[in-house]
């Protein structure tokens, strides 16, 4: 248990000041724009990359109608403040389409962009020669290793994976992944980074997804598989998971609201590399409902069927 010793040790000195101040998020989409948000309502000075002007135009806009969201939450009685709020944040970001530029001056790059690890690579090796040696490289990747991501940057002590959960500025967890060439001063940095935007840390070491994802997604295909064998009726499985564990949806509903491509992307990703592990084999009913393009709430029907 020597190593679980080690993530007691480092997990009870977390007591490091927060030095990091400017971000830079590269990707725009549901998870980078939910981190910049996050990001600039607590202080830190932002810089949104996204691939072109119009993604990134959108972006913006998705941020400024949350930000109002939160504003109208933070102060239900005074719109004075709230709009002070908004200002204030939106103040803090800026967009651009040039990675190397936007990194120039950052403390923390967070790279939230499609889950691929080639066009992870090409990113990460650009951005190793464009960031001051001080800056500190994290992903957000789902189901990628993190070493794996790292191998392409010198600066492996200075990476790490920090994986926030959808949506961004609702989901208090935020895990901080540790890869073994980790320094203790960038895990720390990472800690006071994130308890300064209000999330909860939880750590953990490089391992398929990480601890809340490992747990879900083979819980996910083995409610699907026994949907398969016909041994209960979704709603059935739903029901006995919300009222026999106190789940609060039960995990086909939860099947649908995730989306059949990514839980079936993330289990053929770990198929692929584990294929003796029965707990990763991918569903035949979700493959088929992918192809149909039935990918659950989003497209409006999954295994259940929902008012656009
Ligand atoms: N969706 C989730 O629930 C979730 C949760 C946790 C982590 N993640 C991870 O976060 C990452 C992003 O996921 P998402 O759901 O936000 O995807 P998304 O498709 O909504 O957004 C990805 C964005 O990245 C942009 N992009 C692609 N290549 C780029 C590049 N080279 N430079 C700048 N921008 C680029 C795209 O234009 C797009 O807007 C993935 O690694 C995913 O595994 C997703």
């Amino acid at each position: 248990m020597a190593s679980l010793g080690v993530l007691r040790r480092s997990f009870s000195t977390t007591s490091s000041r927060n030095v990091i101040k400017n971000v830079t998020v590269i990707g725009g989409g549901l998870m980078g724009s939910g981190i910049a948000q996050v990001a600039a309502q607590s202080g830190n000075n932002v810089t949104l990359v996204e691939v072109n002007a119009d993604i990134l135009k959108k972006a913006e806009a998705s941020i400024a109608t949350n930000l109002g969201r939160v504003a109208k939450k933070l102060y239900k009685e005074d719109p004075n403040a709230a709009k002070k709020f908004v200002e204030e944040a939106s103040s803090r970001i800026k967009g651009s389409t040039d990675p190397s530029e936007a990194v120039k001056d950052s403390d923390l790059v967070i790279e939230a962009i499609v889950e691929n690890i080639g066009i992870k690579h090409k990113l990460f090796k650009s951005l190793d020669e464009a960031a001051p040696p001080k800056t500190l490289f994290a992903s957000n990747t789902s189901s990628l290793s993190i070493g794996e991501i790292a191998s392409v940057v010198k600066r492996k002590d200075k990476f790490g994976g920090l994986h926030f959960f959808n949506p961004v500025p609702v989901m208090k967890l935020l895990e901080i992944v540790r890869i073994p060439e980790q320094s203790e001063e960038t895990y720390q940095a990472f800690v006071a980074w994130g308890k300064s935007i209000g999330k909860t840390c939880v750590t953990c070491k490089d391992t398929p997804g990480f601890i809340v994802n490992r747990l879900l997604v083979p819980y996910i295909a083995e409610a699907v598989r026994m949907l398969e064998r016909g041994d209960a009726s979704p709603r059935d499985i739903d029901t006995a998971m919300k009222l026999g564990a106190g789940y609060p949806m039960g995990p086909i509903e939860l099947a649908d609201y995730v989306g059949h491509d990514t839980t079936l992307s993330i289990l053929q990703g770990w198929h692929d590399k584990y294929p003796d592990n029965p707990l990763f084999v991918p569903c035949d009913s979700q493959r088929q409902l992918v192809q149909e393009k039935k990918l659950g709430v989003k497209t409006g029907e999954g295994y259940y069927k929902y008012n656009k």
